[in-house]
């Protein structure tokens, strides 16, 4: 219209734009700051290192866990402000930080293990079947994808709750569910909807 300065209507959450504004205001809601205890745990179970991957790493405190472990780690986001905010905490940790897209990186090795945390439910419900064959597509047969999912029926996000039976539809054809449990030491947006599990590929 005439005369009118066009508003740009604001990206959705399938666009880099939507995080890189709320990591450049701080506002992280989702960020835990902190290793959650069962991540601490299944690394405490396993018998030596896994090549990790950590999409959707936001500001890498996980990754720079496992880093100081010497677990390999590629921890990756599509957003350059989380990226950054991810070299700061980072600092000298070993891990390979790359910015770029989940669903379309080229991976530099096959992967052992792939943790989830906060990125399914980051991603609009046009995304998940994508997810789905992403991640089974990174894994070889064996390959675990562990850690934490927002199971609850919360439609509006992000977080964008999933429902079990849903889970089950992405995961089941390509995966067998190992472990589930309540996530004990959830932050507040998470808490009480959020369940460790583990998957092992097919
Ligand atoms: C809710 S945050 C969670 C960050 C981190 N996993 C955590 O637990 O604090 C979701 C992250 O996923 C990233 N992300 C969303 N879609 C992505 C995609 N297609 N490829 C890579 N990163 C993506 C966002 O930039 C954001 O940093």
């Amino acid at each position: 219209m005439s005369g009118v300065p066009e508003m740009s209507p604001e990206k959705g959450p399938e666009h880099p734009d939507f995080w890189c504004k709320r990591f450049g205001k701080g506002v992280t809601p989702w960020d835990a700051g902190r290793v959650p205890a069962a991540l601490v745990d299944f690394i405490a179970r396993q018998p030596t290192p896994l090549h990790t991957l950590i999409p959707g790493c936001g500001s890498a405190w996980d990754a720079a866990h496992l880093g100081e472990l010497g677990w390999p780690v590629t921890a990756l986001d599509f957003s350059p402000v989380a990226v950054a905010t991810a070299s700061d905490i980072l600092q000298n940790v070993p891990v390979n930080l790359v910015c770029d897209d989940f669903f379309t990186f080229t991976p530099s090795r096959t992967y052992q293990l792939i943790y989830e945390r906060a990125f399914l439910c980051a991603l609009p419900h046009k995304l998940r079947d994508d997810w789905g064959k992403r991640v089974a597509e990174l894994l070889p047969s064996g390959g675990l994808l562990a850690g934490f999912f927002f199971v609850c029926d919360q439609a509006k996000g992000p977080p964008f709750g999933i429902l079990p039976e849903e889970l089950d539809i992405l995961l089941q054809p390509s995966f067998q569910r190992i472990e589930d449990t309540a996530a004990e030491d959830s932050i507040p947006v998470f808490a009480g909807r959020e369940r460790w599990q583990v998957w092992r590929r097919r």
